[in-house]
């Protein structure tokens, strides 16, 4: 695991190196457009591909797009089928995109409830885009932050059974370094579309000092120039980590 921000205190720059974005108000879009929910969504895939292309231009090394959460298979059946079609469609039509982008593609989430055809095509999209890492767009799908940390903490267990036994010598460390993106710093910038303000069971444990920005635009709306604007916004945060402010200017 990367440096963790209650362990130690991250380098930060102004410019965000993890932005972690829920994606949210494609049904509203459609709806205020006399439209199915449905629409939205296909024109939601429209802005993940700005949002990939906007990123890599401006330095970002990790992008974790919310794509569909452990709670929305509550939805009518007939929206999880579209949210599957389009998702096949755009592991379909996308990667060689992302390959001439050097783009690696990651995808977490709890897979095992995705047909098998899903499941194939998305070993196959991360295996094609293994060697890049300009950026890291990693699509949480399936994904709740409660599952990830259950999910790692049965791994931790599993992987050191003395816990059990003496659970004081459990660490941080010993439990993140489980989490599906151990792999990753935490994030920097969340950014939640759509005017909710509330995380919705996205990276709940990583996203403890992370600087969380909200805007009422709608998924499908959000083009470059609203995220600019995000990251305008970051670029101000004074990001303390439990410090004081004149703490912070000593530093510099
Ligand atoms: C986000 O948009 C996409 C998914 C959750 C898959 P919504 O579908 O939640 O759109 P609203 O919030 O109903 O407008
Ligand atoms: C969060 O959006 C999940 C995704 C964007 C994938 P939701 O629309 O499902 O969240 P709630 O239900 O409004 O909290
Ligand atoms: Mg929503």
């Amino acid at each position: 695991m990367s440096i963790s921000s209650t362990q130690a205190i991250p380098a930060t720059s102004a410019t965000p190196e993890h932005v972690a974005i829920i994606m949210d108000g494609n049904g509203r879009w459609a709806s205020q457009r006399f439209m199915p929910r449905t629409a939205g969504h296909a024109k939601g895939v429209q802005s993940v591909r700005r949002a990939v292309e906007t990123c890599g231009r401006m330095g970002v090394k990790y992008l974790t797009l919310f794509a569909f959460s452990s709670e929305n298979w509550r939805r009518p059946a007939e929206e999880v089928t579209l949210l599957m079609r389009l998702f096949v469609q755009a592991l379909e039509r996308e990667v060689n995109r992302l390959k001439e982008q050097g783009v690696r593609l990651h995808v977490v989430g709890d897979l095992s409830a995705f047909e098998p055809r899903l499941q194939g095509l998305i070993q196959e999209a991360q295996a094609q885009t293994e060697y890049n890492d300009k950026l890291h767009l990693t699509i949480a799908a399936n994904y709740g932050g409660r599952w990830d940390v259950l999910q790692a903490t049965r791994k931790m267990l599993k992987a050191n059974p003395a816990f059990a036994l003496d659970p004081s010598l459990i660490d941080e460390s010993a439990l993140s370094d489980q989490l599906c993106m151990s792999w990753a710093p935490e994030p920097d910038l969340f950014i939640r579309t759509g005017g909710e303000q509330r995380i919705s069971n996205f990276l709940i444990w990583q996203l403890a000092y992370t600087e969380l920005y909200f805007t009422p635009c709608y998924w499908p709306d959000f083009d470059e120039s609203e995220l600019v604007k995000a990251f305008d916004w970051y670029a101000q945060r004074e990001r303390r980590f439990g410090r004081t402010s004149a703490q912070v200017h000593a530093k510099k």
